[in-house]
């Protein structure tokens, strides 16, 4: 090796490893990564699919979309109108439609809504494309407590909300868990959740 390699070598030894988020968002820039299958965070309202989601993309340099904002954005209307105007049968329906399209975009981080991965087409689309699905499991009483001032979830505006979440959560943990490849401890605050997402898949 002559001198200036050597050189060369030794400050490359030296140099601070570069965080894997990093890296993994710059190659992703550069073009150099080969795209990977999304990243699909399913799970009961509130369990954080959303603030979780959003920190675990930027941890590892990917897109995040959350599907009931990419619905919202389509359709002009908040799901609160579209349960007011099409009832919970439009929304699915467009759900289905939201969910198909998200799932042919590579890469990403997706939160889907809490009844998403309940329809066997959602969950067909995700995994036709390559998607692995995580499910963050919360404990019921403490759902119950992140959900008791929501205004903007239309199956929860009920008058014995608390009843409704745990019912509809005993129907659900099953499918849930049914639905995910991955389950994950969701019961933390949002970044500590998104780092332990983030290491599946560094
Ligand atoms: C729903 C959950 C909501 C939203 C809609 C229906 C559900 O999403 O899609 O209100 O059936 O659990 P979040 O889980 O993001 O609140």
């Amino acid at each position: 090796m002559s001198e200036p390699e050597k050189k060369r070598s030794r400050r490359r030894r030296r140099r601070p490893p570069i965080k894997k988020a990093a890296q993994a968002a710059a190659a992703q820039k550069e073009g150099q990564a080969p795209l990977s299958g999304n990243i699909v965070l399913c799970g009961f309202m509130g369990c954080g699919k959303t603030s979780v989601g959003k920190r675990a993309a930027k941890l590892l340099g990917r897109q995040f979309c959350d599907l009931d904002s990419y619905i919202e954005r389509k359709a002009g209307m908040t799901v609160s109108e579209i349960f007011a105007q099409e009832g919970e049968a439009g929304f699915r329906a467009r759900e289905t439609q939201a969910a198909e399209e998200v799932a042919s975009m590579q890469g990403m981080v997706i939160a889907s809504g809490g009844g998403t991965v309940l329809s066997p087409q959602n969950l067909e689309a995700f995994h036709r494309h390559g998607a692995k699905i995580l499910f963050l499991d919360v404990p019921v009483a403490a759902l119950q407590e992140r959900l008791k001032n929501d205004k903007r979830r239309p199956l929860l505006q009920v008058p014995d909300r608390r009843r409704v979440i745990a019912e509809l959560h005993k129907k659900r943990a099953p499918l849930y868990r049914a639905a995910a490849d991955i389950v994950v401890d969701g019961g933390a605050p949002a970044i500590v959740v998104a780092k332990r997402v983030a290491q599946l898949f560094q």
